[in-house]
């Protein structure tokens, strides 16, 4: 039975209670929401970027071609360009199994070019089948030059091939297929199925561009006189502007990120979903595996420099350096930027505050009205945790982003975790979080803890399910809220529960009690299972026992470990009596059958995590 006072007034929820946390992880940008379908489509990738690539990754050469890094090149930031010799041709093969594209639907083709001598272009768009349209004829002469020309699909493919082929030599650049229908359609858009997912949430914010990709490298140097190397961290500044002009760069989860996807999108995105934009900026400590600070004051500076920059192109008037850029781009009007966060999931909670001081310090008494995100390290509880949220409550910071991703059980048995949290402290941000799987029990313990979330609205301002986006040719992180290839996208069961939440937003919260018998008859056959993500971690003496305490499984690795099903790409062996993980941020899953009545358990593991997460 369910008990409801209508006349008690319960915390009061803002519609900006939940909302969505992006980053360019499992190719969520490129090869996902950025439209592209060209990939690779400036030759920049490299060995920097993931050990496989090389600047021809994903194109095939008939004929002769050669990737070129010299003072020929497009500008400074766009290194490398493509040189086709006379009679030859270049294809590219897209993402996953090829460019998709619709029957009537047009698709916008653009190539940088030049050939001092001239030489006409030949564009193709094929599958096996054979052609996906007409093919287009483009006459190049002189420099560097952008040339265009547009499509009609005559039929639908998922396996679409464009190739360009020159009869004289030619140098290529920023070779591009578009969609001609993209989000609102919008110029350099966002793939319009996933966009219209994420709007159909309906979400109050978008937290973006990282985790991770954020404050990892951020302590490299990113001038240019380092020839804009590799593995720096995510600077906003090399995300805007033309896209021919935006270098692209490693992206912490192992591929090149091209950009194309930046700042002004994100901005325009967030405005067109209706959702508030949630920046986060790095703070020059590095969590995430890394645990390093930097000393470098001219550094800080300058981050932090491009902090108060950032909030100048978001907001600042068009008659200001960084608002005329915003307005060049196609937005005079401000993005109204209220809130930012400064750091992500650091592990030096005392390092990572000296510094957050300083960022805060800046912005304030430059933009007084911005509410400044501070961080609470990568865990849920435990001495960084409580360490940070110290140094935050006593410097009154404003709000304090947590992450956790825990079991479906710890969703369940934390519903009160915010009940008892200071009422005159921080606020909270919860920026991440997950229950491990993508399964209905998954949903349905995340929607459990969501009430908790709600009830505390007066101290729980802010909370994004993640991460958002998941292709599923290219997965670094499971589980995602949706998932998608080159051709079709679907919701998780996770996805349907931030949807009804975040569909159903409510003013204020009404307090309730519930009484009830639990009714299960019989257990529900599942199985147990330890999801790890480790440098080098070792497990022993799992251990499951039910609420009556008796032991529905154990293990303590003495024997094989053959009764465990193993999946996940990371490398494992059982040594010593310890199931040992041994390789770098591989997830490792290992199940074991039964029927342990998931709704109701303990898990315990003994573990022994020597680096990593
Ligand atoms: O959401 C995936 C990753 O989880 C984020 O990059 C990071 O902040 C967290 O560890």
């Amino acid at each position: 039975s369910i008990t409801v006072d209508p006349t008690a007034q319960g915390a009061k929820i803002d519609d900006t209670m939940y909302g969505v946390f992006f980053e360019d992880i499992n190719r969520a940008a490129d090869g996902g929401l950025y439209a592209e379908l060209v990939q690779n489509r400036s030759f920049e990738y490299s060995t920097a970027d993931n050990g496989s690539y090389t600047p021809l990754t994903a194109w095939t050469v008939g004929g002769t071609a050669k990737v070129v890094n010299d003072s020929g090149r497009l500008n400074d930031r766009n290194r490398n360009y493509l040189s086709l010799g006379a009679g030859s041709s270049v294809t590219n093969g897209g993402y996953n199994t090829g460019i998709r594209v619709e029957q009537g639907k047009r698709y916008d083709f653009s190539v940088w070019a030049r050939a001092e001598s001239g030489t006409a272009l030949t564009v193709t768009l094929k599958d096996a089948a054979g052609a996906l349209g007409t093919a287009r004829q483009v006459a190049v002469k002189g420099g560097w030059a952008k040339y265009e020309a547009t499509f009609t699909a005559t039929r639908t493919s998922n396996r679409g091939r464009l190739t360009v082929a020159a009869t004289d030599a030619a140098a290529l650049d920023m070779v591009s297929l578009f969609p001609r229908d993209t989000y609102k359609n919008q110029p350099n858009g966002l793939r319009k199925d996933l966009a219209e997912k994420i709007a159909a949430l309906q979400p109050g914010f978008v937290r973006f561009p990282g985790g991770c990709l954020v404050n990892t490298g951020s302590m490299e140097d990113y001038s240019e006189a380092s020839g804009w190397q590799r593995k720096r961290s995510y600077q906003w500044k090399d995300t805007v502007g033309p896209v021919e002009e935006r270098a692209t760069n490693a992206n912490f989860w192992g591929y090149n990120q091209s950009y194309g996807l930046g700042y002004y999108e994100y901005f325009r995105f967030s405005e067109d979903i209706g959702a508030m934009p949630l920046p986060v900026v790095p703070a020059l400590v590095t969590g995430c595996g890394q645990n390093k600070a930097t000393d470098d004051e001219a550094l800080l500076k300058r981050h932090i420099q491009d902090t108060l920059d950032l909030i100048e192109f978001a907001n600042g008037p068009v008659t200001s350096k960084w608002g005329k850029l915003r307005a060049r781009m196609g937005h005079p009007k401000p993005f109204h930027l209220t809130h930012l966060g400064v750091g992500n999931e650091e592990n030096l909670p005392n390092e990572f505050f000296a510094r957050f001081q300083r960022f805060r310090a800046a912005i304030e008494a430059k933009y007084p009205d911005i509410t400044v995100v501070s961080n609470s390290g990568p865990d849920d509880s435990g001495t960084t945790f409580d360490t940070a949220w110290k140094l935050n409550r006593e410097a009154k910071v404003d709000m304090v982003d947590e992450h956790y991703y825990n079991s479906p059980n710890w969703f369940l048995q934390n519903n009160d975790r915010y009940d008892s949290y200071d009422r005159s402290g921080p606020k909270v941000f919860l920026g991440e979080y997950a229950s491990q799987g993508n399964a209905w029990k998954n949903g349905l313990s995340e929607a459990a803890f969501m009430t908790g979330l709600e009830r505390n609205a007066d101290v729980v301002k802010l909370a994004s399910y993640a991460p958002l986006l998941a292709n599923e040719d290219y997965v670094q992180w499971r589980p995602d809220l949706i998932w998608f290839n080159n051709r079709a996208s679907w919701n998780s069961t996770n996805y349907e529960v931030q949807k009804l939440f975040m569909n159903n937003v409510g003013d204020r919260v009404v307090p309730s009690k519930a009484t009830t018998t639990p009714n299960v008859s019989g257990p529900i056959t599942g199985a147990v299972g330890l999801s790890t993500w480790a440098t080098s971690a070792a497990y022993d003496d799992v251990k499951v026992t039910a609420a009556d305490g008796s032991t529905l499984l154990s293990d303590d690795f003495s024997g094989d470990a053959s009764k465990w099903t193993h999946t996940g790409a990371g490398s494992w062996s059982v040594q010593d009596g310890q199931y040992v993980q041994t390789d770098a941020a591989a997830e490792n899953t290992m199940v074991q059958a039964g029927d342990p009545s998931w709704h109701d358990y303990d898990l315990h593991v003994k573990a022994t995590k020597k680096s990593g997460k």
